[in-house]
């Protein structure tokens, strides 16, 4: 998986590094060679001499060190095949993000034409900090990978996002890294996501639990793999992925306007959008008081935008979702069929804002194929393998 590739695993100063030490072990594992870079604060936290005995290599700490290679950022630099930096501290990402190059590590950065991933680490408030935002979106902007922290418990005894990815996610984000194929060299895909928001008055609106997760995953996918990608999504809130054109849309109507702009040219549609099967019968202008009656909330059926599609396509291959609470590959088959899809991908309910999923996907073949749950970027990666067989059979 890894075999003769040189990762330069970068660690910096948060709590999470001591995982850096299993991810040096399974990345040697996977048959890549190591080299760790530390930042100062790192070594608070964990010892070079920890990196040293896994990777069996001296560890840079130091720009400046008397017994190595004067231009180890250089040398560095140029062999690796990948920078990966796990933990990523919120210092570490400001100072890529503005080009500063202060230390081993930065410098390298700066110096090196590798791809990057950051797999970010810190308290929620640091994170959500807007500096920090602002920062990601830089580093995701210049094409660098972000593999998004976790909600769980915190090391501060916090609650909330900011924990390290799963190694498993960092390395399997690793290996696609490297291996990446231009398998959609060439093809347009569009790829929908959110959850579409229909208006009650001004202020107030009707939607639904989506995130938008799954959709800009697959879109992120997509891309990497040399696809143009137009991104349709609602407002979600996410960094949609550098190399995606992007659309933003708030309602069911508007997300058809926008298709119908991209379709016709289209090589392939993946509907991850949760659109909207109900809208208010009418939108009032302005704020709707309160006035101390029941009020009842007149709903229209939306117009079902994947079912037109499925009658108009040509050379388009059809994707949907179906998102079902019971008889889920049941419902999923009559989706598929009743919408001429070219295969669905069938979900439970549970998985909606979740970092994970559990799919099956179904063919309009017939064929089924159950996955068990993973995280949704490697799901996205699955999504597109099918998409791509299904590309080549057409
Ligand atoms: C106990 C402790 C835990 C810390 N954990 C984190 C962390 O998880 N993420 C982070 O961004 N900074 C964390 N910090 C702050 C960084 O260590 C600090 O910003 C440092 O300057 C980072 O340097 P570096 O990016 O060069 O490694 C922590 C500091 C302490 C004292």
């Amino acid at each position: 998986m890894l075999e003769n590739k040189k990762v330069l695993l970068g660690v910096t100063g948060g709590i999470a590094a001591y995982k850096s030490a299993e991810i040096a072990r399974l990345l040697i594992r996977s048959g890549a060679t190591v080299q760790v870079v530390m930042t100062e604060a790192a070594t608070k936290f964990i010892t070079p001499f920890t990196f040293k005995a896994i990777t069996n290599k001296e560890v840079i700490t130091s720009l400046f060190d008397e017994n190595s290679d004067p231009i180890t950022h250089i040398s560095a630099a140029k062999k690796a095949d990948i920078i990966l930096i796990a933990p990523a501290t919120a210092n570490i990402i400001a100072k890529i993000a503005n080009g500063i190059a202060d230390d081993a590590l930065s410098t390298i950065v700066l110096a090196s034409s590798a791809p990057m991933i950051f797999a970010p680490a810190m308290n929620t408030q640091m994170y959500l900090n807007p500096e920090t935002q602002e920062n990601i979106s830089k580093l995701k902007r210049k094409g660098f990978e972000i593999i998004e922290p976790e909600t769980g418990e915190l090391a501060c005894g916090d609650e909330g996002i900011g924990r390290l990815a799963s190694i498993d996610e960092i390395i399997e984000s690793v290996i696609s890294e490297v291996n990446r194929k231009d398998d959609l060299k060439g093809k347009t895909i569009i790829v929908t996501a959110g959850g579409t928001r229909e208006p009650i008055d001004s202020l107030r609106y009707i939607t639904n639990r989506s995130s938008g997760k799954m959709g800009y995953a697959i879109a992120g996918e997509a891309a990497k793999r040399g696809a143009k990608v137009i991104l349709i999504s609602a407002p979600a809130n996410l960094i949609p992925p550098s190399r995606a054109e992007f659309v933003e849309i708030e309602t069911a109507s508007e997300l058809k306007v926008e298709i119908d702009k991209y379709f016709s040219e289209s090589d392939a549609l993946i509907m991850s959008a949760a659109i909207a099967d109900f809208s208010p019968v009418q939108k009032i202008e302005g704020k709707i008081k309160k006035d101390g009656k029941i009020r009842t909330l007149e709903l229209k059926e939306n117009p079902d935008i994947l079912k037109e599609l499925g009658r108009n396509k040509k050379q388009q291959i059809l994707t949907g979702f179906a998102l079902e609470d019971k008889n889920l590959i049941e419902n999923a088959k009559k989706k598929l069929e009743e919408k001429n899809l070219d295969f669905i991908v069938a979900n439970d309910i549970s998985v909606i804002g979740s970092d994970f999923n559990q799919i099956a996907i179904i063919d309009k073949n017939g064929d089924i194929k159950e996955f068990p749950e993973m995280s949704k970027t490697e799901t996205a990666r699955i999504i597109i393998d099918y998409l791509v067989d299904k590309l080549g059979d057409r």
